[in-house]
């Protein structure tokens, strides 16, 4: 397979609300990981770079395994060992930082801790005392619409409010940049409508410079400033779309013509990748090596 250039996505400071002239919320800088796995080595993200403004959007698309969450769990320090560099505001990070929160999907929540104790729960852990975390408990409980729900335990919640609930966990360590790994994707279309409009909301009331996981590019178009599309293994950046619909949007923008151009857009560039890893899922099952992976 010839080695394409590794791309990099600048940031037109300071094109996003908030920001600094020339500083970055985020910096991925030439990462590179490879696993070593039984069937050999497989590189799941290669030579990439990206730069987040503050303030902003942006949801990385890409087809199954291409290494999205691999990037993430990078980014947040959950997995080390790799090439690279990750700087938050200009500074290196290694391992969990507490600018960085992580969102991942509903089932996250302690079903044994009711709504407001599942929130104050990471504050809990950071010995802040008991009044001030339930206080601030129930602003974020509030802010993700779940007023009168304080008590309630999560198995009485639908779904859709356990996301809630684990998206409010997260945001009351008020972390700087927010990390969400395919969040909506156990949800019903309409919920996850719904509630991408809810976490716009937030994130343009808080100012959050957000990064969102998701397979589902009209999600990604609805929510962010730019769409960054990963290549089938090894995960490289194919594409950076900006999206520029006007704000404050909601899930009626989904009907507008420009709107279809830029999922079209972007699915044009998935579709490719994701035909790739149709055909080597193909070949691992006929027992072939799959062109990832090195002996
Ligand atoms: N801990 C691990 N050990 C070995 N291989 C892994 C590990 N985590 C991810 N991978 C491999 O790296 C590739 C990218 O995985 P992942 O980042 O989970 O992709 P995505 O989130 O885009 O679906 C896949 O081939 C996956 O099998
Ligand atoms: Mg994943």
């Amino acid at each position: 397979m010839p080695e394409a250039p590794a791309a990099t996505a600048t940031v037109r400071t300071p094109a996003a609300p908030g920001g600094t002239y020339g500083t970055h919320a985020l910096e991925v800088q030439d990462i590179t990981k490879r696993f070593v796995t039984t069937e050999g080595v497989v590189t799941a993200v290669d030579h990439l770079s990206l730069a987040v403004a503050p303030g902003e959007f942006l949801s990385v698309i890409g087809p199954s395994g291409c290494g999205k969450s691999t990037l993430f769990n990078i980014i947040g320090g959950l997995v080390g060992d790799y090439e690279g560099r990750v700087t938050v505001a200009g500074e290196t990070i290694s391992g969990t930082h507490p600018a960085i929160g992580m969102v991942f999907q509903e089932e996250s929540t302690f079903p044994w801790r009711t709504v407001l104790e599942n929130v104050a729960f990471p504050l809990e852990v950071k010995g802040m005392p008991r009044e001030e975390r339930f206080e601030r408990a129930r602003r974020f409980v509030s802010m993700v619409g779940l007023d009168g729900f304080e008590r309630r335990f999560p198995s009485e919640l639908s779904g859709g409010m356990r996301l809630r609930v684990a998206i409010a966990r997260t945001l009351a360590s008020e972390p700087k940049i927010l990390l969400m790994d395919e969040p909506f994707a156990a949800l019903d279309e309409q919920t996850r409508l719904l509630l991408g409009d809810k976490v716009l909301q937030i994130q343009q009331a808080l100012q959050q410079t957000t990064l969102l996981i998701t397979h589902n590019i009209t999600e990604a178009v609805q929510l962010s400033n730019r769409v960054l599309v990963m290549t089938y293994r090894p995960g490289r950046l194919k594409r950076i779309v900006d999206i520029d619909l006007p704000h404050p949007r909601d899930s009626e923008v989904v009907s507008s013509t420009a709107f279809g151009r830029y999922v079209a857009e972007i699915w044009h560039d998935l579709r490719e990748e994701a035909s790739l890893g149709m055909r080597e899922d193909e070949e691992l099952r006929r027992g072939e090596r799959p062109s990832g992976a090195a002996a």
